[in-house]
């Protein structure tokens, strides 16, 4: 056979194979580059970004930027060949806004493959369709459910866990994805599925939440921007910029407890993975709004269940016994039950702060080294251990925030080392 590539194979590679090895090793080389840049992942692909199952989706908001290509995913990211390292489904990319420029934008599927595979078929069992049925046909039979039954939502998510009429109400309201009918199917099945764009909506950013600003959806993607580089990347930068930080995570803490009118936001899953620093103010930013659970404070009054009204220590047993990463001890009930709960601060303190905070095989907390002229007294030490392991000291983490903001005032003329 006188294939034109042998001659040329004979005159420039003189590698010890034949022209057919030679052969063989260009087709599977040409195979794979096609593979990897013939399937592309594209937002503007209806299937790729589910469109295809609404209105079994988390919404149509932003459809029109999917689909007409103004957003655009990063290379790696649209390299198909790859998805299967991407296990929760999270994608990286930008587009360009008239005033702002490019802005980098996080594109989130909210959960893993299989998740969304499973839910699918239980809402066509629920349908009293077949299991493998058009989850599109299946999701109009119970939109009503959630309407009449807040104990029935308060299943699906944590952000419904302490049910409340009011808060119901408040989330749906709030949910900017319910053009025309669909918007009951797309709130529900977003609760169903992970509520952060629920909880992201309901309390945005432009109202000072500490959470990524929610662009929109279409399909089953949602489109944020991307809030900055995570936290964990700063457990190595100098004490000050640490404390500040810190500081920060407090006031987070304080923000989500205390500062709306009705509710009460607490934090279940609190990891170094779970929190971004915003490049432009320099605040932390709370990424992974899956695990938020709310509380509608007017409902604990009304309902006066036992002990209501007293300030709530949360409990660390299990401490020093298995060591553990970012394990919280909790329970629905008591966040549930009381109008006044320190979760939130016990949650950083222990998690984030202090000396038995541990992530990744590394323990050591976000406050560990601090120079000698603020460790001297001890006071600091004494305050962040009754933060992780409250006992009967519901104002620590309050006491340790002004220590550690007054040291980084005094620090803010120095340099990063
Ligand atoms: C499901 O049904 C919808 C509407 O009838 C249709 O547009 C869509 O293509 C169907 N999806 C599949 C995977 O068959």
């Amino acid at each position: 056979m006188a294939l034109w590539c042998c001659p040329l194979y004979r005159r420039f590679l003189r590698a010890p194979c034949g022209c057919y090895t030679f052969l063989v090793i260009v087709t599977v080389v040409w195979a794979l580059l096609s593979m990897i840049f013939g399937f592309n992942n594209s937002l503007k692909d209806a299937d790729f970004i589910g469109l295809t199952a609404c209105p079994a989706c988390l919404g149509t908001s932003w459809c029109h930027q999917f689909l007409s290509g103004q957003l655009k995913l990063n290379f790696w990211w649209r390299l198909r060949l790859l998805n299967f390292l991407n296990h929760k489904q999270v994608f990286f990319g930008h587009f360009r806004d008239d005033r702002k420029g490019w802005v980098s934008v996080v594109f989130k599927r909210l959960a893993s493959a299989d998740e969304i595979l499973v839910l699918d078929q239980r809402l066509c069992h629920e349908a009293g369709l077949p299991g493998h049925c058009n989850v599109s046909h299946a999701v109009r039979f119970f939109e009503k459910v959630i309407q009449l039954n807040t104990e029935v939502a308060s299943g699906w998510s944590d952000v419904l866990r302490c049910p409340s009429r009011l808060l119901l109400q408040q989330l749906a309201k709030r949910h900017g994805e319910d053009s025309g009918v669909s918007g009951l199917a797309h709130f529900t099945y977003t609760l169903r599925l992970n509520p952060e764009p629920v909880i992201l909506q309901a309390f945005p950013k432009s109202e000072g939440w500490p959470f990524p600003q929610y662009l929109g959806a279409c399909g089953r993607f949602i489109a944020v921007v991307n809030a900055g580089p995570g936290l964990w990347s700063f457990v190595g930068a100098p004490w000050y910029r640490r404390a500040a930080l810190a500081r920060d995570l407090l006031n987070l803490a304080e923000k989500l407890t205390w500062s709306d009118l009705h509710f009460s936001l607490y934090m279940l899953d609190v990891t170094f993975d779970n929190f971004a620093v915003d490049p432009v103010d320099g605040h932390p930013v709370l990424v992974d709004a899956e695990n938020v659970l709310v509380v509608d404070r007017e409902h604990v009054r009304e309902a006066k269940p036992e002990g209501w009204n007293e300030w709530y220590e949360s409990d660390s047993y299990n401490e020093n016994d298995v060591p553990c990463e970012a394990c919280l001890t909790y329970s629905y009930t008591s966040l549930c039950n009381h109008l006044y709960h320190d979760h939130n601060f016990y949650a950083i303190c222990h998690n984030l702060l202090g000396a038995g905070a541990r992530w990744r095989g590394w323990q050591g907390g976000l406050l560990q080294g601090a120079p000698p002229y603020i460790t001297a007294d001890g006071r600091l030490i004494t305050l962040l251990q009754q933060c992780e392991q409250p006992t009967n000291r519901f104002k620590a983490p309050l006491n340790v925030k002004p220590k550690i903001g007054r040291s980084w005032l005094e620090n803010e003329g120095v340099p990063a080392a």
